[in-house]
């Protein structure tokens, strides 16, 4: 496969990154993560628009316009023929004489084969370990995945599928998707400590009157139905969190109805 590193298209094999690289020493750059579907890359705007943000938020250099971005994803999507797969772009902190400021960093755009739930876990739901955490700068996607790779022993030794992230008893997101709660046909979905997710978006515009607020813990326990949405995941019912069960412990007809409408969302 081919990918671009910095300047140009090369074999993915033979890029490279400095070893002082502050995106590799503190964990300081930014990443995004679309798919395609039919060679179509999917949302692309909208992800275009937030990699260029989280760069300007991280002060960032980032050397091209979304237009450059969407030409060099293009190529590779031909050059690797790339039906469905996904596409991550990552912009590294740069190599910094203080080993702590950001410089011109590299810029990467590669392929990665895609790997959905199955096709089960769509109908029966998982389950969440809930943990306190919130992230830190949440809203800006950064390559720091320190405390979620580290704490994935956890939940995956707990037989979860993946976090239910709270703090001071109030819910943010999960480890790489976003959380939306449905009770008595109302559907809310968090707005604060989250990465603004372009799926979430898709959501908010299946469902126009989703609130936008505050959730507690105690509230998503109390759900009639709960789900997780993600570029990797799509929509994803969660039917446990921890050892309670949510609902009536099936997924419910709202959620299997939004698990529909995004399917026709995006063919
Ligand atoms: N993660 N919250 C976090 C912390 C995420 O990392 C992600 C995406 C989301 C959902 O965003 P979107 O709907 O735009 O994918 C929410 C990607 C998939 C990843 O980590 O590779």
């Amino acid at each position: 496969t081919y990918c671009f590193a910095n300047e140009g298209i090369l074999e993915t094999a033979k890029a490279q990154i400095h070893p002082m690289d502050i995106g590799l020493i503190r964990g300081y750059g930014i990443f995004d993560f679309l798919r395609t579907q039919e060679y179509n890359p999917m949302f692309l705007q909208d992800y275009l628009d937030r990699f260029t943000r989280s760069a300007e938020k991280t002060h960032l250099y980032l050397p091209y316009s979304k237009e450059d971005l969407r030409q060099i994803i293009l190529e590779l999507i031909d050059k690797n023929d790339l039906k469905e797969g996904g596409i991550r772009m990552v912009l590294t902190g740069g190599v910094s004489e203080n080993h702590f400021s950001p410089t011109k960093g590299s810029l990467f755009i590669f392929n990665e084969a895609l790997d959905f739930p199955a096709q089960q876990k769509y109908e029966q739901g998982v389950k969440l370990l809930s943990v306190e955490h919130v992230r830190a700068i949440a809203d800006i996607k950064t390559t720091n995945y320190a405390f979620p790779v580290w704490h994935s022993a956890q939940w995956k030794a707990a037989g979860a599928d993946d976090v239910l992230y709270h703090w001071n008893g109030i819910v943010s997101e999960s480890s790489r998707s976003n959380i939306f709660v449905i009770k008595d046909g109302k559907v809310s979905t968090p707005d604060n400590h989250i990465l603004h997710g372009i799926t979430r978006k898709r959501t908010l515009e299946l469902v126009p009157d989703t609130a936008i607020r505050e959730i507690s813990f105690p509230e998503v326990l109390a759900a009639d139905e709960l789900f997780i949405t993600s570029t990797t995941k799509k929509i994803l019912p969660i039917t446990k969190i921890d050892d309670h069960i949510i609902g009536n412990g099936k997924v419910g007809p709202k959620t299997q109805q939004l698990i529909k409408e995004f399917a026709a969302m995006e063919v």
